[in-house]
């Protein structure tokens, strides 16, 4: 093959490829969407079918082809993008003919994390060392079966042996460091990271290790639960799931995934046959975790802890998905600490309880009804200051529409006042980032007046003016400009519209 590139190119549907990881919309001869990469109200992403090539018209003001968004899409290289997208259409690459270093570098990584991830499962599988870890699992009703299948393992109790492992496979401490299994001593000695814990690795879609995470189980210790690899170059919190990589598939055949906080929470729902699960380990969902998920599905389950109910965490990751065009929906296992807890007591209990899942917004009312439950003008006014927030960013009409008629109907009073309270908080939001701005800009003096010149000057050269002149004068009113002749011209970008 001349050219892999040019090959999948030519295989490869850009409209195809795009509209599979966001909804496209016809615009004439292009497609249109609100751009993945930067937070937008208005669509300024354009793909071109003819020329197959996309384009952001707004704050990026980037492009290029199907391999050039999946770059960005995953935060990879070049190279890693062509590998992936060369298994995709078939085309093989047989000669390589450029050289990527960050790729080469990855791969020595993940061979490094393979290599200790073997050494831990044989630690626990093959010596006695592994016998309590062994243990434990049992108890925690995990079977060897599923063990092998999640790769666990165990760390010994010792300060140097992985690291005296790997340095025998040829790498260097200063790498082993860099990528998260040993760490630096005060006076520059080396120890191994993972010490007598039980070992998990957390592996991306295609199977890499990018780090490990590991949990104590004998309980008397004072040292944190679970403890993480770092940030690495292949290890990015925002970015991982654990247990994409066995879920993958069923997320895309069930059209839905269910997110949970821990690795227990994956694993035993797994061993029952539940196996569209994967965990966040114990934080807030990402909107780099739900682009990794949309590759799979449009649609999300937070199956939550009992004692997550209304958590701040739960809306905040709410937004960004409904920003990414996500369903979302969230179960409740009234009767268990959690996933992992629910599926071993009960499997029935548990299938049953994952079928009743409720759309998000019907989360948050329920949750909000059930705290103020006085059928008096204030409560119904507390549950109001609670849910229309969320009702007021829903991005589709019809969707909007119902949870308006919804809401009003349960706090029994018109659809026109919730419309007026929505109003009122979409200006509320928009005073407050103004004020933000205004007060960021302090004091009367030239760096102010720089500032002001700055963002004109940006406005005049951007590629498209008036599309960013639309966003600075969402926030910004001309007289907020401090030099009258600044004022008119904001004043005629306005007009022009
Ligand atoms: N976690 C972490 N670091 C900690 C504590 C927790 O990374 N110090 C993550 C882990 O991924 C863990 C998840 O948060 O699985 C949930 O933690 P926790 O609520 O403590 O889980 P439990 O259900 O109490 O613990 P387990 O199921 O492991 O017994
Ligand atoms: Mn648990």
């Amino acid at each position: 093959m001349e050219n892999p590139a040019e090959e999948i190119k030519k295989r490869l549907d850009i409209v195809d490829f795009i509209g599979s990881f966001i909804t496209l919309k016809k615009s004439g001869r292009n497609f249109k969407a609100l751009c993945p990469f930067h937070q937008e109200k208005t669509p300024s992403f354009i793909v071109s079918p003819e020329r197959q090539i996309w384009h952001c018209f707004g704050a990026c003001s980037e492009g290029g082809d199907v391999i050039k968004f999946l770059m960005k899409w995953e935060n990879i290289s070049f190279f890693e993008a062509l590998k992936e997208l060369a298994q995709k259409t078939g085309v093989r690459l047989t000669k390589i003919t450029f050289e990527d270093k960050i790729w080469k570098k990855k791969e020595r990584f993940f061979t490094m994390n393979y290599l200790a991830s073997e050494f831990f499962e044989y630690i626990l599988h093959k010596t006695s060392y592994g016998l309590k870890a062994l243990d434990y699992l049992k108890g925690r009703k995990i079977n060897i079966s599923t063990t092998k299948k999640f790769s666990l393992g165990y760390a010994p109790q010792s300060w140097d042996s992985l690291l005296k492992f790997l340095k025998r496979k040829q790498y260097e401490e200063e790498e082993i460091l860099e990528n998260g299994l040993i760490v630096k001593g005060e006076r520059d000695n080396f120890y191994d990271r993972f010490r007598g814990r039980l070992i998990f690795p957390i592996k991306d879609a295609r199977d890499n290790i990018i780090g490990f995470s590991g949990r104590i189980f004998e309980e008397k210790e004072k040292e944190a639960k679970y403890i993480n690899t770092p940030e690495t170059p292949i290890y990015h919190k925002r970015e991982s799931l654990f247990g994409i990589n066995l879920a993958k598939e069923a997320i895309k055949a069930e059209k839905n995934v269910f997110i949970v906080e821990g690795e227990f929470d994956v694993i035993s729902p797994f061993q029952y046959g539940f196996s569209n699960f994967v965990a966040v380990k114990g934080s807030t969902l990402t909107r780099e975790q739900l682009m990794v998920l949309k590759r799979y599905t449009d649609r999300i389950t937070l199956a939550l802890d009992k004692d997550a109910a209304g958590e701040e965490a739960i809306k905040r990751g709410m937004e960004e998905a409904e920003r990414l065009e996500f369903e979302t929906r969230v179960v409740i296992f009234d009767y268990a600490k959690d996933p992992d807890e629910a599926v071993i007591k009960d499997q029935i209990k548990f299938k049953k309880t994952l079928n009743k899942s409720v759309t998000i917004y019907d989360f948050l009312i329920n949750a909000s009804v059930k705290k103020y439950p006085y059928d008096d003008p204030f409560s119904k006014k507390k549950i109001a200051d609670e849910v229309v927030p969320a009702i007021s960013k829903i991005t589709n009409p019809i969707i909007q529409s119902y949870y308006v008629k919804k809401v009003a109907r349960i706090l029994d009073v018109t659809e026109v006042s919730l419309e007026k309270l929505m109003k009122k908080i979409k200006q509320k939001n928009k005073q407050s980032s103004r004020e933000f701005f205004i007060r960021k800009r302090g004091e009367k003096n030239s760096r102010e007046i720089i500032l002001e010149k700055y963002i004109l000057s940006l406005i005049f050269q951007d590629k498209n003016p008036f599309k960013l002149a639309d966003v600075v004068f969402s926030i910004l009113e001309p007289t907020d400009f401090l030099l009258p002749s600044y004022q008119q011209i904001c004043q005629v970008f306005l007009d022009f519209k």
